[in-house]
């Protein structure tokens, strides 16, 4: 039987190891797990959610809190329509985030930048044109468009020099979002050079709706690849959502695939930017501890765990600093749900709202825990110490696991021995 290591991805005039780490936001997949991917060889993904939040933290820039200084006054205001992202200072934080990753690349592999058209940010098109261009700027090795149908995405781009140098790819959930992506675009006289197609088993948003359950990653593979074959177009296609082994990847080269994304296995690596006391509720979750769920402002389904913090939470809505979901009439339905809630218990402060979460808080504290299906098979992939916790794993690790295994088997990594003081 075959490996991923029998494959290279070609992109250009690169051949890759055809294992994509998939972006992960915000600061999930940090910088440091993207260069390891690349480092060996492969493509790894930074995020570009929340960026200025993210340097705050890095880099110690203070955006948030000038933001938040500056639109003080309207916290009480369910319409933010006046909480507008100063572009200037998103184009510098994206430049910091991009800049600092490309200068510590090592390595044959690519980094690339997961851009979501959902962070409509109160002002869609312009925020996009800025963190797209900023990130070209910047040095990245290419962006990968996601949670979105990105009909007018390559137009924001098309005269800037390095459109046609940097690779671009498209997220899609199906062939008909494909169809669409390449009409529209295609008018810029330029096609994306990879499709990444991700199935319903795939964590972060899903781009199905809540009978995900009834799709099937392998069935719209090959339905897109068919596709792509009979049109006569020559682009990668990779798919991601639920691949867990190698032996899983390798199913997928060998049935015509460029390469795999994949990301649950990288959420309990060392290089990840999740705190290591949510990582081990990644290990720990059993497989009914995994809902998908309606509770992102986005309309997009989303898988979690369910114990998570994110999940009924009072918090007050927290656009003046973040408002990285408000559409561009400068609404998220969080706040609608916020208010619902209050309107239902007058007097009460501290109300829990289920119906939404406030995801852009949420994921900055790393309170929601998203995961893709098989996170409850992560607990397969390491030891158990003998305190009861799980041993995290290096990203090299994991990526040699995906690159090597045959026969469905997974590595586990050389245990950790304990040297107890005193
Ligand atoms: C914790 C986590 C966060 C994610 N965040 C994003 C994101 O910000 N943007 C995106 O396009 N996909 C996101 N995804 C989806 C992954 O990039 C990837 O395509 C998918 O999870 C692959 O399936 P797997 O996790 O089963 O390997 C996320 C996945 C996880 C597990």
């Amino acid at each position: 039987m075959k490996c991923v290591d029998d494959f290279r991805l070609q992109l250009g005039n690169k051949q890759l190891v055809p294992i994509m780490i998939g972006g992960m936001g915000v600061d999930i997949s940090t910088a440091r797990l993207a260069l390891e991917a690349a480092r060996l060889g492969g493509v790894g993904h930074i995020s570009d959610a929340m960026v200025p939040t993210v340097t705050d933290r890095r880099f110690d820039t203070k955006f948030v809190k000038t933001k938040l200084a500056k639109y003080k006054f309207n916290v009480d205001n369910p319409d933010k329509s006046v909480v507008q992202f100063d572009l200037g200072v998103l184009e510098e934080a994206t430049r910091l985030h991009v800049g600092n990753a490309m200068q510590q690349k090592q390595g044959d592999g690519l980094v690339f930048i997961n851009c979501m058209e959902k962070l409509t940010m109160n002002a869609p098109k312009e925020t996009l044109r800025v963190r797209m261009r900023a990130a070209l700027d910047a040095g990245i090795d290419g962006i990968t468009l996601a949670a979105g149908l990105h009909l007018g995405s390559f137009a924001l781009i098309e005269d800037h020099p390095r459109f046609r140098d940097a690779k671009l790819g498209i997220i899609v959930s199906s062939l008909r979002a494909l169809q669409l992506f390449l009409k529209k675009n295609g008018r810029c006289g330029r096609m994306p050079d990879y499709v990444v197609v991700e199935g319903p088993l795939a964590g972060g948003h899903l781009g199905f709706g809540m009978d995900w359950a009834e799709y099937d990653l392998a069935s719209i593979f090959t339905e897109i690849r068919d596709w792509l074959k009979a049109e006569q177009l020559d682009i990668p296609l990779i798919p991601a959502g639920g691949i867990f082994t190698g032996s899983d990847a390798a199913g997928f080269l060998e049935a015509g695939a460029g390469a795999v994304q994949v990301a649950t296995r990288f959420t309990v690596t060392r290089e990840c930017g999740l705190p290591e006391k949510v990582q081990q509720e990644y290990f720990k979750a059993d497989e009914d501890d995994i809902e998908v769920n309606q509770l992102s402002p986005t309309g997009y389904p989303m898988r979690m765990i369910k114990g998570c913090p994110a999940i009924g939470d009072s918090i007050r809505p927290n656009c003046e600093a973040y408002g990285y979901l408000l559409d561009a009439k400068g609404s998220c339905s969080y706040i609608e749900a916020y208010h619902k809630a209050h309107e239902a218990h007058p007097g009460e402060r501290r109300v829990p709202v289920w119906e939404k979460t406030c995801l852009c808080t949420h994921m900055r504290n790393f309170d929601c825990w998203t995961c893709g299906h098989y996170a409850y098979r992560l607990k397969d992939t390491t030891h158990r110490l003998a305190d009861g916790s799980y041993q995290l794993l290096s990203a090299e690790h994991v990526f040699h696991d995906y690159q090597y295994s045959t026969d469905h088997k997974i590595a586990l990594p050389k245990r950790e021995v304990c040297l107890l003081a005193g």
